[in-house]
């Protein structure tokens, strides 16, 4: 799992390491180009110093050079032979060309300068490794400071990022110590710029699962209560059969016990199907089906009803290509509906009207009866859940329509309700997409 902290402390130790190394080596280039200057400096200032005395004015050491100070003085006279050298022990050779040099005595190298005054030669001389040391020493004065520096800069960091981190993790602390019921909004007041775009996707979310929870809540509070209906009657029904012992009276009351539960089961079924297409709502319908032979099907499932109501139903369909993207299940379960509507609540010998065509790349099934029609004000209701329209002895559920409406808006499609033929009956029209 990705750690915003340890990435950032990671990043950030990596630039601070990084940079301590540059100042290093920057510090150690500088050292040694100055103390070069330095040394190179005193070395001619030694030779012309001692240019004008005389010699044998400088006391010989007759030992090693131990001290970076110390350096190999030595001079010829005239006649080329060494007059005074500081160190006689160290054969070190009068050099051929005149000021500064680099050669290598004794497995060492060896800086130095030559200076030739009347015919005299003072020569000055250094193995490099005695500077070195000095060189490394000013050196690591300045970048053990630099060095000692990165832990506490990296502990101050690991402290500022904790801070930095501390408002999103008030958050999810907050967020874990809720209530599970508790939608309220996170607030939004108390946090850094950066993550107010997460707080308020978050606090949407949480509206949308409180109106989700809201609908769900409503659904089961309306559900148990149609479901009262039949269930209270079936109870009533089922008290008077026991006490009733005329034939005549037990067959009417055992008719009016199948009838509510005929109604309770027709009830369930639709609350199943609409739940089920609840969860399924958001799924990607992508399956080719042809609505003309679709619709066709549901025609022929129907047809004892029509026949039953002596109703005349028409099926039009000129189109070659009715191919619409969707899932054929819920089509069927969509166009059933519809149909069971248009024959239920056209009276005997009315007449259904159904069709499939295309208008441009579009696809639109039309269903329209000369049954009652619905008034214009309840158009927009008659979508909703368990909304009925008074004054018809139709067994139903109220859930219909909302089951065709939740189908048609996951297949991308629009419905809409006209007015039949003439101004006479109901007229459901249903686009589809390409
Ligand atoms: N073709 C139609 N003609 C006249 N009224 C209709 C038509 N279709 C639906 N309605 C009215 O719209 C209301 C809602 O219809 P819907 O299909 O949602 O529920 P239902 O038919 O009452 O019950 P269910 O379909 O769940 O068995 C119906 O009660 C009815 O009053
Ligand atoms: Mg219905």
């Amino acid at each position: 799992m990705i750690s915003i902290r340890k990435n950032l402390l990671f990043l950030i130790s990596a630039v601070f390491i990084i940079g301590t190394i540059i100042a290093s080596v920057v510090i150690f280039k500088s050292a040694h180009e100055e103390s070069t200057e330095v040394f190179d400096g005193n070395m001619m200032q030694i030779a012309h110093v001692l240019s004008k005395t005389n010699s044998g004015i400088v006391t010989s050491y007759n030992g090693y050079l131990n001290d970076e100070e110390e350096v190999l003085i030595q001079i010829w006279g005239n006649d080329g032979n060494l007059e005074y050298s500081t160190h006689p022990n160290i054969l070190f050779n009068k050099q051929s060309n005149t000021g500064y040099g680099e050669v290598k005595f004794k497995n060492k190298l060896w800086r130095y300068y030559t200076l030739n005054d009347e015919g005299r030669t003072i020569q000055i001389a250094q193995p490099y490794m005695l500077r070195n040391e000095l060189i490394l020493e000013m050196g690591l004065k300045f970048i053990i400071p630099v060095l000692l520096q990165l832990p506490i800069m990296l502990i101050l960091v690991w402290l500022s990022i904790a801070k930095g981190m501390k408002p999103i993790i008030d958050i999810s602390e907050e967020i874990k110590a809720r209530d599970t019921l508790d939608l309220s909004p996170l607030n939004r007041s108390e946090v850094p710029i950066e993550i107010i775009p997460m707080i308020d996707e978050l606090n949407d979310l949480f509206k949308r699962l409180g109106h989700s929870i809201q609908v769900q809540k409503n659904f089961t509070a309306d559900a148990t209560h149609e479901l009262k209906t039949p269930l209270t009657a079936i109870k009533l029904y089922c008290d008077m059969l026991t006490r009733t012992t005329d034939n005549q009276k037990q067959k009417e009351l055992l008719i009016k016990l199948q009838s509510s539960i005929q109604r309770a089961s027709h009830l369930i079924h639709q609350m199943l199907t609409l739940s089920r297409q609840e969860t399924e709502k958001f799924t990607d319908y992508k399956n080719e089906i042809d609505l003309a032979s679709l619709t066709h099907r549901s025609i022929a499932s129907h047809q004892v009803l029509i026949d039953s109501k002596n109703i005349q139903l028409t099926f039009l369909n000129h189109e070659k290509d009715t191919l619409i993207k969707g899932n054929d299940g819920y089509l069927e379960i969509m166009i059933d509906n519809l149909i069971t509507n248009a024959v239920n609540y056209t009276p005997q010998k009315g007449e259904i009207h159904i069709a499939v065509s295309k208008k441009d790349t579009k696809t639109i099934l039309t269903i329209e009866d000369n049954g009652p029609g619905i008034p214009e004000s309840e158009r927009e209701n008659v979508f909703k859940r368990f909304y009925r329209i008074l004054g018809s002895d139709v067994i139903g559920s109220g859930l219909g329509l909302s089951i065709v409406k939740d189908i048609v808006s996951s297949h991308d499609a629009v419905i809409a309700i006209k007015d039949g033929q003439n101004g006479i009956g109901t007229k459901f029209e249903i686009i589809f997409p390409t």
